[in-house]
């Protein structure tokens, strides 16, 4: 099968957006499969940056890009995006861009509820505050609006009704204003005609594609620790992120989605609260922070930094599917004496080879590290094998192995053109 899912293995910022802009190239179509505008895909061709949140990342490159019903849209913020990639030269037609009339739309009360429980919350979740985890309760609760309901304004009231009945409570539960029904059905008949042209059929393009014998690329967005199942619950995203979401969250079957390429970077970060076993709070991690310009791209926080957990890679190639990985940002790794890699768990005196479900546990862990000797020559932009230093092919080699999964690519720059392939996940 021809079709390539690309899925973040760590906490997310793994470098998701470069590895699937290079794939794009062989890929005929892009499909966004969860997750919302709290993602932030940067790609860099050239000395132009593009920053996407709810774009699939093929509108760079003008390919068939297609947001899947499992992903929650904020049309608002989306007009945004299109019309800031439109400033950087990107044209985003109905021809390019469909957007699946199922998927669930964010209003200004999902954000208004998200912030509102951040603020009250006394253990902070540390969200993007972008409404996502409101939004996909919505769903699940039987009340959201879809894209589809753009199309038929004279239905929205009672629609509205129905969902603004379960936000209100919440609302006067919280001290705040209701929701003003009047002004929220005026703002969305004034974006539904932008909005309307781009709603299409996620399924029916897939099976058009398929029926064509066209590359399906499906893009993953944050990663398998944030994982509504099998992350470090309560501190994940409200989207199953794993790559058997690919096929529910676009509308193909299991089989369809190929090759699972999971993004890795050669150290660890996480942005936001949580458990972070190897989280380095000292001029290490300071340093990686610094060399790896660890600032979050919807954000702009500061994202916290550690050494590679093989331990958690071992655990995400599994739940995640991961057939093979894209290591990336392997030349912040450069200069350092000695790196390090967690190679288990230790529990209160006892060994662990797996990351613990509970979040208590979670926090307790004590990292065990194995020290691989560092490098001191530049791998900034290496294209090839032959020009990387045997140390960092050592530490890239001492990866796979740790964590069980072939190094399919190889990620030496933020540049589009610095990556060494191993192996063509598309094949
Ligand atoms: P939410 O997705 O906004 O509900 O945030 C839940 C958690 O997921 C928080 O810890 C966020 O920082 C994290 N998160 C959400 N999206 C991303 C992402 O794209 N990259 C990294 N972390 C993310």
């Amino acid at each position: 099968m021809a079709n390539v899912t690309v899925i973040g293995a760590q906490w997310g910022d793994e470098g998701k957006g470069k590895i699937i802009d290079w794939l794009c190239n062989r890929a005929d179509m892009v499909v966004r499969f969860q997750g919302g505008n709290n993602a932030g895909h940067t790609i860099v061709v050239g000395n132009q940056t593009y920053k996407l949140s709810l774009l699939p990342s093929g509108v760079v490159q003008g390919k068939r890009s297609i947001i899947g019903n499992g992903v929650v849209v904020d049309p608002w913020s989306l007009l945004e995006e299109i019309a800031r990639v439109g400033q950087a030269g990107l044209r985003i037609t109905p021809d390019i861009l469909v957007l699946a009339e199922n998927a669930v739309l964010v209003l200004p009360l999902h954000r208004e509820l998200d912030a509102m429980r951040e603020e009250a919350a006394s253990q902070k979740l540390g969200t993007t505050k972008r409404g996502i985890g409101p939004a996909y309760e919505d769903k699940v609760g039987r009340r959201a609006l879809r894209a589809i309901d753009l199309t038929d304004l004279g239905a929205l009231p009672a629609k509205l009704e129905r969902l603004l009945a379960h936000h209100n409570v919440l609302r006067r539960g919280f001290g705040q204003k209701e929701v003003n029904a009047g002004a929220l059905l005026k703002s969305l008949s004034e974006i539904a005609p932008k909005i309307v042209p781009f709603i299409g059929s996620s399924w029916r393009e897939l099976h058009a594609a398929r029926t064509a014998g066209k590359r399906v690329l499906f893009e993953g967005a944050q990663a398998v620790l944030l994982d509504i199942d099998h992350g470090t619950y309560p501190f994940v995203t409200s989207s199953n992120t794993v790559a058997g979401q690919a096929a529910a969250g676009a509308g193909i079957g299991p089989r369809e989605i190929g090759t699972v390429l999971g993004i890795v970077k050669s150290y660890t970060t996480r942005v936001g609260e949580g458990p972070f076993p190897t989280e380095l709070k000292d001029a290490i991690g300071e340093k990686l922070g610094e060399r790896g310009r660890e600032f979050g791209t919807v954000t702009g926080r500061k994202r916290r930094c550690g050494w590679f957990d093989t331990v958690l890679v071992r655990q995400t190639v599994i739940t995640g599917g991961v057939d093979g990985i894209a290591l990336t940002k392997l030349d912040v790794l450069d200069g350092f004496d000695e790196i390090k890699v967690c190679t288990g768990y230790n529990l209160d005196g006892k060994m662990l080879d797996h990351l613990p479900a509970g979040a208590n546990a979670q926090a307790r862990l004590t990292p065990v590290y194995e020290t691989l000797e560092g490098w001191k020559e530049s791998t900034h932009g290496a294209r090839s094998w032959a020009e990387l230093p045997a140390n960092a092919i050592k530490y890239v080699r001492r990866v796979e192995e740790l964590v069980r999964a072939p190094v399919a690519l190889l990620s030496t720059s933020p540049d589009r053109d610095d990556t060494i392939m191993v192996r063509d996940p598309f094949i």
